[in-house]
């Protein structure tokens, strides 16, 4: 299913099985190695996957009882440092509250600078490694395991 880039606000339409293929086409422009729509639509046959996309990008979490984990994000490369991403997060950090999370955790390679940034700024924190945890084209790359507590 094709996304509307008419639409300027940000509203961004719940991630179902019809935009799968659109979503796989958006994860490629981000990753060496990008999740097919058989992977996107794999994911959203699990009860606690809950995932958004527009036509700025998308975002994939996992919610289980009081915690989230965001498995992916990504935001169309011509609308990337924009501040796009900071409000994916600001999107996930309100509608986290409004279901009782508390604590969202995520992974991100240690090379990607951008990332790293986007979650500090967002209050994320380092709480753990995870060695060689991905496989990049320049080879095998550690992961930074992060956090953030969500306050009322
Ligand atoms: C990571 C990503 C989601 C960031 O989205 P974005 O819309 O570009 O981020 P924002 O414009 O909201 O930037 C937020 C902060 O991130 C940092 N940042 C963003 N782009 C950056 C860049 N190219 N280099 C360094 N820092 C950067 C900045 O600190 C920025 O805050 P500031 O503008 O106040 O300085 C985007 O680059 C992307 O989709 N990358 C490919 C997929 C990916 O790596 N996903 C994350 C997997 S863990």
């Amino acid at each position: 299913m094709a996304l509307d880039s008419s639409d300027t606000s940000f509203l961004p339409t719940r991630l179902t099985l019809p935009f799968c293929e659109t979503a796989s086409a958006l994860h490629q422009t981000g990753f060496d190695f990008p999740w097919s729509a058989e992977s996107f639509r794999s994911l959203l046959t699990l009860p606690s996957t809950i995932g958004w996309i527009d036509e700025t990008g998308l975002l994939v979490c996992s919610h289980v009882c009081d915690e989230m984990e965001i498995l992916t994000i990504c935001v169309a490369p011509a609308q990337r440092a924009q501040g796009r991403g900071f409000r994916w997060l600001m999107f996930l950090f309100e509608y986290a509250r409004a279901h009782q999370v508390t604590r969202i955790f995520l992974e991100v390679a240690e090379n990607n600078t951008p990332a790293r940034r986007l979650y500090e700024k967002a209050g994320f924190s380092e709480i753990g490694r995870r060695k060689n945890y991905y496989k990049t084209k320049s080879g095998f790359c550690d992961a930074v395991c992060m956090a953030k507590t969500l306050s009322e």
